[in-house]
């Protein structure tokens, strides 16, 4: 394969659960429930294609306007699903990382989270990095605060700015920029969602609820990802 089209890092705008939910007249956080089975799913299609790093986007700042019955549901799922698979993911050598302010969250899913993190610290074979009150302008305004606040104390000069030096600033710290990104459900448009990192991923909106989401869904946007030409500003091979 093409150096260019190996894939490390996929990203996911987990989005359709509410219209899952509504098209079999079920409650909304139904579908929330019904997505919590997704993400292990393709969690282990990722795993076994030889992926690096999955982001999956569980709760965005702007998510908190939605009802509270809503937002704790979501958030006891999220925290079953922790506990359900911490195992697997142990055994599998994958390590659980956060990006968000987790300090908002509630303090049963906060634990179960901090304990999933300690557990799998130093697990190096896959990153599973779950988004939770992630918004990226705030995780932008995050780090120009905390860089400002290493140039005050001196242990950052202006020169010592670059682009690889800002991203130790990001949740992402250490981690690939994504190749791909996929939104499910059809909408054309990102939400805040890791804004810095996706600065050149290639970008797929299947139609597909999330709920619906299966392997064999993702599949065939891996399929199409082999087929995308990127360039990276640059000249495709053919073209050299
Ligand atoms: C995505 O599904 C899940 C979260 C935002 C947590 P939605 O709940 O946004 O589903 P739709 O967009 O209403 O169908
Ligand atoms: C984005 O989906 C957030 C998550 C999937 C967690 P939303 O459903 O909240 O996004 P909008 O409101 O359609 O932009
Ligand atoms: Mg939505």
């Amino acid at each position: 394969m093409d150096k260019q089209n190996q894939l490390q890092h996929v990203a996911f705008i987990m989005d359709g659960n509410g219209r899952w939910a509504k098209k079999r007249h079920l409650p909304r956080h139904l579908g929330h429930k019904e997505g919590c089975e997704r993400v292990i799913e393709i969690y282990e299609e990722c795993y076994d294609q030889g992926i690096r790093v999955m982001s999956l986007y569980a709760f965005s700042t702007e998510n908190w306007s939605r009802p509270k019955a809503e937002i704790n549901h979501l958030f006891n799922y999220l925290e079953l699903f922790f506990k359900r698979e911490i195992d697997r993911l142990i055994r599998d050598g994958s390590k659980v990382i956060v990006s968000g302010d987790v300090s908002q969250l509630p303090p049963k899913i906060r634990k179960t989270i901090s304990e999933s993190i300690k557990l799998t610290e130093n697990c190096k074979n896959f990153t599973f990095n779950i988004c939770l009150n992630y918004g990226g302008k705030a995780e932008i305004l995050r780090a120009v605060k905390g860089i400002a606040e290493d140039y005050k104390n001196g242990t950052i000069s202006l020169d010592e700015i670059t682009e690889n030096k800002f991203e130790d600033y990001l949740y992402t710290k250490g981690l690939p920029p994504v190749d791909l990104l996929i939104r499910t459900s059809g909408e054309l448009r990102t939400s805040n969602f890791l804004p810095w990192q996706l600065a050149y991923s290639e970008f797929m909106f299947p139609t597909t609820t999330w709920p619906d989401f299966t392997k064999e869904e993702f599949r065939k946007c891996l399929d199409e990802f082999k087929n995308r030409n990127r360039r990276f500003g640059g000249l495709s091979n053919e073209e050299k």
